[in-house]
């Protein structure tokens, strides 16, 4: 089963945005199998983006993410990766369609309100970073 790595970044923590997500998400049919309200840590920031490093916007990515509590997660299910992507909307919430998570609820490129993996190889490097195997739960029992 494919899985990904979603997080309500602060912004949209601090505007009582996480209900609406996980509603969107869990609508679609997709399966929660991880969830924790956090703080990110400067290194634990750093290692996430690090394949930003070198842009200039690196700094103020870094000093964001970690300005107040995230909402980290991990979803499963067909496709999840790409369809995820896809409700989300484009990253720069000024080009993201209406009806999409960026499209309705951001403006900025910063401020963009959720983040999620990009690829299968993007979506198991996170999922590692933030996740333990015993934090994930198994619906497999379920019948
Ligand atoms: P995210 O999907 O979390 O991955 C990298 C983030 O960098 C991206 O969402 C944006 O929020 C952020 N980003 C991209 N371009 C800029 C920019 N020009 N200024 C500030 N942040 C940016």
């Amino acid at each position: 089963m494919e899985r990904t790595f979603l997080m309500v970044k602060p912004d949209g923590v601090q505007r009582n945005l996480i209900g609406e997500i996980v509603a969107r998400f869990e609508k679609k049919g997709f399966q929660l199998v991880g969830a924790k309200l956090m703080n990110i840590s400067t290194e634990l920031a750093s290692e996430h983006y690090g394949e930003h490093k070198e842009r200039p916007f690196f700094g103020e990515l870094v000093d964001f993410i970690t300005s107040g509590p995230v909402f980290a997660m991990v979803w499963q299910g067909e496709n999840v990766i790409t369809t995820a992507r896809q409700m989300m909307g484009s990253t720069n919430p000024k080009d993201a369609a209406p009806g999409t998570i960026r499209g309705d609820f951001g403006l900025t490129v910063g401020k963009n309100v959720i983040h999620g993996s990009d690829s299968p190889a993007s979506a198991q490097r996170e999922i590692g970073i933030f996740f333990n195997e015993a934090e994930l739960a198994e619906y497999t029992k379920i019948v």
